[in-house]
């Protein structure tokens, strides 16, 4: 099976031609020619690796009035990606082989991106018991990855432990980082926004504090810490000391944090309710700068689809989330790449190369070159669309940037060789 790639400029440089072969990068060049293979005009776009997205809800089992791996899968290849992580918040959670091996093979079965589901850390989401990590990361999923993302691992001996198992099972802990007991359940960023709307405030020193802590525990243990959407300025501080000192830790910004702020909350749509909350501007700012110079190593789109009858509530009983998927790249574009804060090659970092060295996949986030994987993301950088969540692929339509005109549209995904998606439709 060949795939010939013509007229694309690889990481927004000079224009070539790309063959694949048989899933793999044979010839890169210009005028090349292959009778027998598939040609995808590039028209000049620019070509990056597929991207690869560390943080999803993909919600099946249990949550599929919101989302399915099937409906999930064509938003991350409408949206240029070609591997994501699916968190294990659903119902059954993701606690055991036996689930981490049917979200597997639903991906395996939908076959547009490679699903990896990420294992629950303690049994239940419950923060009581540790979850079989040892099994998991053995069973057919390769678990590689585990969090109890949505909620806190909060106990600092649980913690521990988990960390400990990760250095010797060589996996990563990924951790939602909020002290609960700061928190309390709040639904707002605490500062002015949320005293002048009544809301009780989620504290900024709630996500700070348990990152300082996991960095201590993580340098320890010797293992893998990943920070799921870091929100707080003050958090970017802790980052880049534990960086310095040589804690293994990474960490990850959601487009919606490099974009929105609190200052969207006034109308009480529950659609800018997510966990953690939009921040100030300057928390914003601060994730752009801490993108840019990589104290911030990846952005992850805590994709979160959420059907109308949990979002069309009022502010408190709605759920917490946001789609992500298939505007991430824009959001990407529109905060990082038009201000000059990024350029292609530091996108490509950001959104496929470091993602998949965090997530352990050897053949994702490759460079672009020849006997690598020809497993791709074709972008359009001049194009600009309108968001409209009906229109997503998602189950869900709870986007925030509805009617909102975004830069940067996805031409094509390539997973190895075969188009998953081009000109804004799934390949069947
Ligand atoms: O906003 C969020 N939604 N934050 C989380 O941590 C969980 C997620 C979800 O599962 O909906
Ligand atoms: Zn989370």
């Amino acid at each position: 099976m060949k795939l010939l790639i013509t007229n694309a400029r690889p990481y927004g440089e000079e224009a070539v031609d790309v063959l694949v072969t048989d899933g793999v990068v044979t010839e890169i060049g210009t005028g090349l020619a292959a009778a027998d293979a598939e040609v995808l005009d590039a028209g000049g776009n620019v070509l990056l690796p597929g991207l690869v997205d560390l943080h999803v809800h993909l919600r099946e089992p249990g949550g599929e009035e919101s989302e399915t791996v099937e409906t999930g899968s064509q938003a991350a290849a409408l949206g240029g990606f070609t591997a994501v992580f699916a968190m294990p918040n659903t119902d059954p959670v993701a606690d055991t082989a036996v689930v981490v091996e049917h979200v597997r093979r639903r991906g395996e079965e939908v076959g547009l991106v490679d699903v990896h589901p990420v294992g629950a850390v303690t049994t239940g989401l419950k923060g009581e018991k540790l979850a079989e990590l040892g099994t998991m990361a053995a069973s057919g999923a390769q678990v590689r990855m585990f969090s109890d993302d949505g909620r806190c691992v909060n106990d600092p001996l649980i913690m521990r432990r988990a960390l400990e198992y990760a250095s010797a099972l060589d996996v990563v802990i990924a951790q939602h980082a909020e002290d609960h007991r700061l928190t309390g359940g709040a639904q707002a960023h605490e500062g002015a926004v949320a005293s002048r709307l009544g809301l009780q405030g989620w504290p900024a020193t709630a996500e700070e504090t348990v990152i300082a802590r996991d960095c201590a525990l993580a340098r320890e243990a010797g293992a893998d810490l990943h920070v799921c959407h870091v929100s707080s300025l003050h958090s970017i501080a802790v980052l880049r000391q534990a960086k310095a000192q040589g804690v293994r830790v990474s960490a990850e910004v959601t487009p919606h944090h490099l974009l929105l702020t609190d200052g969207r909350l006034t109308g009480y749509d529950p659609v800018n309710k997510v966990n953690p909350p939009l921040r100030t501007g300057a928390d914003t700012q601060a994730m752009r700068e801490a993108l840019a110079e990589g104290v911030i190593d990846v952005v992850a789109t805590d994709h979160a689809p959420h059907a109308a009858q949990y979002k069309d509530a009022e502010w408190a009983a709605a759920r917490p989330g946001m789609l992500g998927l298939q505007t991430a790249l824009s959001v990407v574009i529109h905060t990082m790449v038009e201000p000059g804060l990024l350029d292609w090659r530091g996108v490509a970092r950001a959104m496929s190369e470091r993602p998949a060295e965090i997530g352990r996949l050897p053949d994702q986030g490759r460079p672009i070159a020849v006997g690598e994987p020809g497993t791709f993301c074709l972008v359009d950088p001049d194009a600009q669309w309108t968001v409209h969540g009906a229109a997503l692929a998602s189950r869900a339509a709870n986007t925030p940037y509805e009617g909102m005109r975004l830069p940067g549209a996805v031409v094509a995904t390539v997973l190895r060789g075969r188009i998953t998606a081009r000109d804004g439709k799934v390949a069947v």
